[in-house]
């Protein structure tokens, strides 16, 4: 009996230890690498969690900043599974206000692609040639509407940074460094735009003074296709940061110019500009040393910055060649609480009132607008680019597609996926190569969403979305034009005439159009 009973646990234990082994050394899932056998109980929780949370913790929807359905939509997508759902919506759409709706056209110009997996590697390059307005020798179209927003190397693991830049290359997409400079992870085929933050990490002396040669130096020796300097951000507008000694390696103290193992501090405000004059100044030096196209990310709240530099814009020829608008639920590292949930306006609500800045000055031609906050989803992307966006970032739905289950540990330095951790032991969960083909997966995906409803709505490209293909919901029997919810003039939130034609031709041109069955022969008389 003894003997059977010994028998039965060694069997146990060595499948045990063949579980633990296999786990440590899969490559598709970081938690069973960081947290082997273990980690499972996450995956059978989870697999049986909608069923339990629909009678006992919460609904599809209730989960934020993004809910469970939102989340099953980016890992199916990103793991190229059925990204459908069943049965039909479960959103109250009849019961809440503010609810978005696409309206659909009939019989529209542009005839969508029939088969369900049409346009999954369609082209969407973005309808505006940046840079091209101010004649900056480096102008240039962006290949994807949809591009990686900045998180940097400090904030996020160097394996995360690697997966999202390789994932970049394979989805021809732009990748944002995020304001602590460029690492030997970001050097992996993905094109840049190298963020400016007002610590001028990766361009800075020993002093921590920001250095024209060094910027040039870093820009010269990576894809660096433009520059943006970060003015403010959606979740901690006004707020500097700190990354913590013990998380400045060398990899990071060298990517950002600073000593090792020493706190390294960002300042609340630039020390290269003071007001908005000096800002315009800047940016066209930056534009002059580089060639680079130079622009802004900003969150929205007090006006006047935006009614004073597009006042300058227009009276003196200077300007900001993109401006991305960062929402007040946009995401972050780490904050207080008082300023992601209060600090800045939302996404919609704030940049509307810019665009429209920028459109009663006739300057929304010329400059490119992105977005971000929670748009990595395609009905808010929709309502963005019919707001006027030419572009969306996504952030944490990148996140979501190299592994991030939503754990909010980001500023705990525990992150269990190994996503925004520098404990090198949890980050060698994260396979580079493995996740930056989900999260190029993802890309591809939303922008093959976006191109579909941009086609029901009878247009050709998501930027050709006009306020008036979007109701807002006031409740069960009423809906508001989304031009009038904002205020919007007719011809607003849309490229110039040009740039329409252009990207239709380009449009048409790299994609074969749907059909319809062949006509029957009394129809074809
Ligand atoms: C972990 C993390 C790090 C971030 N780091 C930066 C940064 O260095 N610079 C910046 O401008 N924004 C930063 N952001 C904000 C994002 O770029 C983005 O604007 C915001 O999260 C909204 O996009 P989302 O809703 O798709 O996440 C960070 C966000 C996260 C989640
Ligand atoms: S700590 Fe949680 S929310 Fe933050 S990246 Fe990791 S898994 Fe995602």
């Amino acid at each position: 009996m003894g003997r059977i009973f010994r028998g039965f646990a060694a069997a146990a234990a060595s499948s045990v230890a063949a579980v633990v082994v296999r786990d440590l050394f899969q490559h598709k899932h970081a938690l069973l690498r960081n947290f082997p056998l273990i980690g499972h109980g996450r995956y059978l929780i989870e697999a049986v969690g909608p069923e339990l949370r629909q009678y006992i913790v919460a609904a599809n929807n209730e989960e934020r900043p993004f809910t469970r359905d939102q989340r099953r939509w980016v890992y199916a997508s990103a793991k190229k599974e059925n990204n459908y759902f069943g049965f039909g919506t479960d959103n109250d759409m009849e019961y809440t206000p503010g609810y978005p709706i696409i309206k659909h056209r009939t019989f529209p110009r542009a005839v969508p692609r029939s088969a369900p997996r049409a346009a999954r590697e369609v082209d969407l390059p973005c309808a505006k040639v940046i840079g091209a307005a101010h004649g900056r020798p480096s102008a240039f179209r962006p290949k994807s509407v949809v591009n990686m927003s900045a998180m940097s190397f400090g904030s996020l693991s160097g394996n995360a940074i690697e997966a999202l830049n390789r994932g970049a290359a394979l989805s021809d997409c732009l990748h944002n460094t995020g304001e602590g400079g460029i690492s030997r992870y970001h050097r992996h085929g993905g094109e840049l735009i190298f963020q400016i933050g007002t610590a001028y990490f990766g361009c800075r002396d020993a002093d921590g003074r920001f250095n024209l040669d060094k910027l040039k130096d870093v820009v010269a020796g990576a894809p660096v296709r433009a520059l943006e300097i970060k003015l403010s951000q959606g979740a901690k507008p006004s707020l500097g940061g700190l990354l913590p000694a013990p998380k400045v390696s060398a990899e990071i103290a060298a990517a950002r110019g600073v000593p090792e193992g020493r706190d390294c501090v960002s300042p609340t405000r630039h020390a290269e500009f003071s007001d908005t004059d000096s800002l315009l100044d800047w940016v066209e030096l930056l534009a002059a040393e580089t060639g680079l196209p130079v622009g802004i990310k900003s969150a929205v709240g007090d006006l006047d910055f935006w009614h004073e530099l597009t006042d300058l814009m227009q009276e003196t020829g200077r300007g900001v060649d993109f401006v991305t608008i960062d929402g007040g639920e946009g995401g972050t590292g780490a904050a207080p609480l008082i300023f992601t949930d209060t600090v800045s306006l939302p996404f919609q609500l704030g940049f509307a009132q810019v665009y429209r800045i920028f459109a009663e000055r006739g300057l929304h031609e010329q400059v490119a607008f992105i977005g971000g906050g929670k748009l990595g989803l395609p009905d808010n992307a929709v309502v963005g680019f019919a707001l006027g966006c030419d572009m969306i970032n996504v952030a944490r739905e990148a996140m979501l597609a190299i592994g991030c289950i939503q754990a909010q540990k980001c500023h705990t330095d525990t992150c269990p996926t190994g996503v925004a951790t520098q404990n090198t032991w949890l980050a060698r969960g994260l396979v580079p190569k493995d996740k930056a083909v989900r999260v190029a997966n993802y890309i591809k995906t939303m922008r093959r969403d976006l191109v579909k409803v941009a086609e029901a709505c009878g247009v050709e490209h998501p930027g050709l979305i006009s306020t008036e293909s979007v109701d807002i919901l006031d409740g069960r029997t009423a809906s508001t034009p989304l031009y009038e919810v904002y205020g919007y003039k007719p011809g607003m939130g849309l490229p110039s005439a040009a740039d329409r034609e252009e990207i239709v031709r380009l449009m048409t041109v790299a994609e074969p159009q749907g059909t319809s069955a062949p006509p029957s022969p009394s129809a074809a008389d």
